[in-house]
C-alpha cells in the first residue's frame, strides 16, 4: 500500500500544475522540478513533492484503478446516507441562513393552457378538466385580500400559458395589484413575449417563476412537444438580465438517478436562481404520462424528493429552497415539515379563491386544495413555530 496516488500532469501554467487522478483534476505548485505535460508526479499539501517515472506511476495506478472508484462509492454512500444527509443539510441551512423562512402566497388565476406537456393535468388536450379564468377584478381582489387581510408579503400570480391574458390585460392586472398591495410580486405565467415581461417589470413585478423541468434536452422535447430546452433556458436568462429574481427548478422523476438529479440541481444554480423550486412528478390519470406509467411507490418518491432537497442544500448552502406542494401531496401530514428539516427554507400557501382551487389540477389530490385559508395559515404558522422558524425575509 502506498500513501499517495501519482497524478498525471495535464497542464502547466507557470508554476501551477494540473494533475489528473482518474478524471479528477487537482492543482499543485511546482517549485523544484522540470516537468512537462503527460509526465507523472506526486503532490502533497498542494506542492509537487516528486517527479516519477511513467512505469512506476502506471504500476501504482494499476493498483488504485478499481479501488479509487470503489472508495468513492463507499464514501458517497456514507456521506449521503438518507438520514445523515438530511440532518447535515438541515445543519448547513441553519448555519448559513439561520431560522428565516419565506412564506409566499400563490394565486392560480387561470387553468387554461396552450401547451400540451405530457405530465401536466392542465394540458390543452385534457378535455375532462373544467376550465376557469379569473377576471382582472377578481385577481386584484384576491391579491388585495391575500396581502391586506391575510398579511402576505410576497405573492405568486400563476396560470397556465394563457394568451387570453394579453400584454394589455396583464399590465392592467399588475398595475391594479401594485396599487393595492405592498408585496413582492412574482409572475408564473410561462413563456410570454419578452416585451410583456419587460412592461410588467417596469410596473413593479420583481420575480419570475419558470421551471426548466429537466436538464435532459431530449426528455424535455418529449415531455413538452414543440418546445426546446435551450429556448426555455434562454428566456430564464433574459428575464434574469432584465432584473427579475428567478425561481426555477425541475420535476423529480420516478427512475431518475443520482447523476441526473445532480445535473438538475447544478442547472438550477447555474441559472442564478434566487429560489430553487423542484418537486416530485405526480402522475395525472388524464395525461399521457399518467396513463399506464409505472409509478414509484409514493414513499420512495417522497424519500427521493427529501434527499434532493438535502443534496441541493449541501451543494448550495446559501440557496433558498422551496418545500413544494407536490411534496406535501405525497405526505400531507409531514411532507412540508420534513422538507424544512432536510434543508428547505421557503414555502407557499395557496390563496386562490376556494371555488377555483380544485380546478388547478396539475396533478391529482393536491394538498391544501379547498382548505380554508385562515386554517391553512394557522396550521403553517404553528408548524413553523414548532420547528423554531420565523417567517422573516431571507435577505439578499
Ligand atoms: N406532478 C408534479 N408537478 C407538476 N407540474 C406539472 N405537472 C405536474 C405533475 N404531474 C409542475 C411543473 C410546472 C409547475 C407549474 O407544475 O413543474 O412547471
Amino acid at each position: 500500500m502506498c500513501y499517495a496516488i501519482p497524478g498525471k500532469i495535464t497542464n502547466i501554467a507557470g508554476n501551477i500544475v494540473t494533475l489528473d487522478y482518474f478524471g479528477e483534476e487537482k492543482k499543485a505548485r511546482n517549485e523544484f522540478y522540470e516537468l512537462s505535460v503527460n509526465e507523472y508526479a506526486y503532490a502533497q499539501g498542494g506542492f509537487i513533492v516528486s517527479k516519477i517515472k511513467e512505469a512506476e506511476a502506471l504500476a501504482a495506478l494499476e493498483v488504485w484503478k478499481e479501488l479509487f472508484s470503489k472508495l468513492k462509492e463507499i464514501d458517497r454512500r456514507l456521506a449521503f446516507g438518507p438520514k445523515d444527509m438530511r440532518q447535515a443539510a438541515n445543519a448547513v441551512r441553519q448555519k448559513h441562513l439561520g431560522n428565516a423562512c419565506c412564506v409566499h402566497g400563490i394565486i392560480e388565476f387561470s387553468n387554461y393552457c396552450i401547451n400540451d406537456c405530457l405530465y401536466c393535468g392542465i394540458r390543452n388536450s385534457n378535455k375532462k378538466l373544467k376550465r376557469y379564468r379569473m377576471s382582472e377584478k377578481e385577481i386584484a381582489d384576491a391579491c388585495d385580500y391575500a396581502v391586506n387581510e391575510l398579511g402576505f408579503k410576497a405573492l405568486v400570480l400563476q396560470s397556465g400559458e394563457d394568451d387570453w391574458y394579453t400584454g394589455e390585460k396583464l399590465i392592467n392586472i399588475v398595475s391594479k395589484v401594485r396599487k393595492k398591495c405592498a408585496a413582492l410580486l412574482i409572475l408564473s405565467i410561462g413563456e410570454r413575449d419578452l416585451n410583456i415581461y419587460k412592461n410588467l417589470y417596469d410596473l413593479g413585478a420583481r420575480a419570475a417563476l419558470l421551471r426548466f423541468e429537466t436538464s435532459d434536452g431530449k426528455l424535455y422535447e418529449k415531455y413538452r412537444p414543440r418546445h426546446k430546452l435551450e429556448d426555455r433556458l434562454e428566456l430564464i436568462r433574459q428575464l434574469r438580465g432584465m432584473g427579475y429574481l428567478i425561481m426555477t427548478g425541475f420535476l423529480i422523476r420516478a427512475g431518475e438517478n443520482e447523476e441526473d438529479i445532480i445535473k438538475d440541481i447544478e442547472l438550477t444554480a447555474s441559472l442564478g436562481a434566487e429560489m430553487f423550486s423542484f418537486g416530485p412528478f405526480i402522475p395525472h390519470p388524464d395525461t399521457p404520462l399518467g396513463r399506464g406509467t409505472v409509478c414509484r411507490a409514493p414513499t420512495e418518491l417522497l424519500e427521493l424528493s427529501l434527499n434532493t432537497i438535502a443534496r441541493a442544500r449541501i451543494m448550495y448552502p446559501e440557496a433558498r429552497i422551496l418545500a413544494t406542494t407536490a411534496l406535501e401531496t405525497l405526505d400531507k401530514k409531514n411532507g412540508i415539515k420534513n422538507a424544512l428539516l432536510s434543508g428547505a427554507n421557503s414555502l407557499m400557501i395557496n390563496v386562490t379563491p376556494l371555488k377555483y382551487q380544485q380546478f388547478y389540477d396539475i396533478y391529482p389530490r393536491r394538498a391544501g386544495a379547498g382548505v380554508d385559508f385562515k386554517k391553512k395559515i394557522e396550521d403553517t404558522v404553528s408548524m413553523l413555530r414548532s420547528l423554531g422558524r420565523a417567517p422573516s425575509d431571507l435577505g439578499l
